[in-house]
């Protein structure tokens, strides 16, 4: 590739050119603390107290001295998902294996295949990788998933498709079918199905990963599971893929305290119930206030939902964010648009008191 000539600041090392060439990314990342946080879709009221239990008990001071290990937690995890423990690989959040999985399969000036708007991280690591990122935009009417549209854009050179089930921020999801027909379609094509709202979903492809060498599922614990400190996740496919997936990762990229924390996780399926059960009846809540206000929304099948705030969306987002409540401005990506993380009843409330209070 020629190297494009910026001008750089005195003293700063030229960057590679797709370093230079990508859009920055730059979520808000402080100040959250004393808010409400309806903005990253996270667990809003925090991990399984087993968890922290566990870790008080587990975690000692030679066990911090070592590098991790993670053949003790493998079988127990791949148990949890029904998969076998050479299905699948640990990853540092899902990031990572977004990452790993563009490493492994996309070379500079490969095509990748997006939907848009979807998790910036897919356009993210394409970009770095230096791939050719092509979009197809969710459908205007409802924000439904574009199969169709998907599937006409398939071709023999398209190396990698990425895909959030359900998606973010539209919350619109495809069914196994709809996935079927990607894998079908798209055979030169590594095909990433990002589950990380699976939870509240109920929908996911990795009963076919027998039948598709070609996908790739992922799944993460900072959503339903309150650990998105942890930065922990797993992406699956056939053994044959996670060989290479393994081979292009770094071997300790999982700290120890995330896989201790991930056992006592997965054993309270109790708790995570409990809270998609709370989240779902919130959700019902809060398009019932959203419908009282007159606020347009798109129904949603994950712990978030996108509600038009027309010219507004900024002036609303900062608004609230006065008055103590996070959410996110999405109206860059979808004209008017602003998403709200669905927590529990008592906080959609309380966001909509005080949207009512504003609107
Ligand atoms: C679709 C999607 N995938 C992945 C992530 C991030 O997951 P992790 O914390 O596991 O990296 C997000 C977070 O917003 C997301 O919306």
């Amino acid at each position: 590739m020629a190297s494009k000539k910026i001008d750089l600041p005195p003293g700063v090392l030229q960057p590679r050119e797709a370093v230079l060439a990508m859009a920055p990314y730059n979520p808000p990342t402080s100040g959250r603390n004393d808010k409400l946080r309806l903005d990253f879709n996270e667990n809003t009221v925090g991990a399984s107290p087993n968890v922290i239990e566990y870790l008080r008990e587990h975690l000692t001071e030679s066990g911090l001295a070592v590098y991790p290990e993670y053949d003790e937690i493998r079988p127990e995890l791949a148990d949890f998902f029904g998969v076998q423990a050479d299905e699948f690989t640990l990853t540092n959040g899902t990031d990572e294996a977004i990452q790993v999985l563009v490493n492994t399969y996309v070379d500079a000036g490969d095509e990748v295949l997006l939907l848009a708007p979807s998790y910036a991280m897919y356009r993210f690591y394409s970009e770095v990788a230096g791939a050719i990122v092509r979009e197809v935009p969710y459908r205007a009417e409802k924000l439904a998933f574009p199969l169709e549209e998907l599937l006409d854009e398939i071709r023999p050179r398209t190396r990698a498709i990425l895909i959030a089930n359900p998606n973010n921020p539209t919350g619109t999801g495809t069914s196994r079918a709809g996935i079927e027909k990607i894998l079908a379609r798209a055979t030169n094509a590594a095909v990433l199905v990002d589950e990380a709202y699976y939870e509240f979903s109920g929908v996911t492809a990795l009963s076919l990963l027998d039948d598709y060498p070609n996908l790739f599922v992922s799944r993460t614990f900072s959503k339903v599971y309150g650990m998105a400190a942890m930065r922990l996740g797993c992406l699956f496919s056939q053994s044959g893929n996670v060989e290479f997936l393994r081979k292009a990762q770094s071997p300790y990229s999982v700290n120890s305290v995330a896989v201790l924390a991930a056992r006592a996780a997965i054993r309270d399926q109790a708790y995570i119930q409990k809270y998609v059960m709370e989240v779902l009846a919130a959700r019902e809540l809060l398009y019932v206030g959203l419908e009282k206000l007159g606020v347009p929304y798109y129904p949603s099948q994950a712990n978030f939902v996108l509600f038009q705030a027309g010219r507004r969306a900024i002036e609303i987002r900062d608004a609230l964010r006065r008055r103590g409540v996070l959410v996110r401005d999405r109206s860059y990506e979808i004209a008017g648009c602003v998403r709200v993380t669905v927590g529990t009843r008592d906080q959609i409330r309380r966001f909509l008191t005080e949207l009512e209070a504003i609107w």
